[in-house]
């Protein structure tokens, strides 16, 4: 297994501050992707030298991970609530708003999300964007049986929808639907597209995190780590402090 202390410094630098939010007897929310990757390898060493903790994966690739750690794992429907997520993104935008779903994960990392006290994003500052939509694509996951009505509904509300492709094939997420990358111009009203995208019938979930993450952790090049927070009070999700 890749050590990532040794193979990605900033990767290793953020897993070991998001170490910190985590204390022992916690549930935690285990990401997607190589950010959040790294955390489960470094929460997994802890683990092994006696961390209590359970652990929540939003991907069945982060199961599998976790598991060769033997960090214990639950359903949503085992837990109340979950104490701290850890996650990654594509892009984080000032307000700590952010788009994910470049890995396939999204609907599980935002159902995760929303069970989580705590959402705490870790990124490379490569993933700083002044307005959200700055790489031009926002993954959207659509039924499979909705496709065709999907990508023309999307299209005229000013996406440029694409079926993601992975071998050849359509990509199926691990809930088996299709994840549309659609291309976008720079989204000054993401709230405005995101209500817009929600109310295509077949689409289940779309890449817009908006309002839900509470802590940003910024990894900089000289290992150094950044950390933004959402100003006391403002919890657009309406969860509960
Ligand atoms: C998975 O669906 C995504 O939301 C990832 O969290 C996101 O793509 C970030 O992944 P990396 O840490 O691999 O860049």
């Amino acid at each position: 297994m890749a050590n990532v202390r040794q193979d990605h410094p900033v990767l290793a630098a953020l897993a070991a501050r998001a170490l910190e939010f985590i204390t022992d007897g916690s549930v935690v929310g285990l990401g997607t992707g190589r950010a959040a990757a790294a955390f489960v390898h470094a929460l997994g060493d802890r683990v092994r030298r006696g961390l209590r903790v359970h652990g929540v994966p939003t991907s069945e690739a982060t199961a599998t991970l976790a598991q060769t750690y033997g960090i214990p794992l639950l359903t949503l429907d085992e837990v109340d609530q979950i104490d701290v997520t850890v996650d990654g993104a594509d892009e984080v935008d000032p307000h700590l708003d952010l788009i994910k779903g470049y890995g396939g994960a999204l609907v599980r990392e935002k159902v995760v999300a929303a069970a989580s006290r705590t959402e705490i994003i870790v990124i490379g500052s490569e993933k700083l964007v002044p307005v959200l939509g700055q790489r031009g694509i926002l993954p959207v996951e659509v039924l499979p049986f909705a496709l065709g009505l999907c990508k023309r509904r999307l299209a005229a509300v000013g996406c440029r929808p694409a079926v993601r492709c992975s071998e050849g094939r359509p990509f199926l997420s691990d809930s088996g639907n299709y994840i549309l990358d659609c291309g976008v111009e720079p989204l000054h009203q993401p709230r405005q597209l995101e209500d817009a995208i929600r109310a295509i019938p077949g689409v289940v979930g779309t890449g817009l995190f908006l309002g839900i993450a509470d802590v940003v952790l910024v990894g900089e090049d000289d290992g150094t780590v950044r950390e933004m927070c959402r100003p006391p009070g403002v919890h657009l999700r309406g969860r509960p402090a």
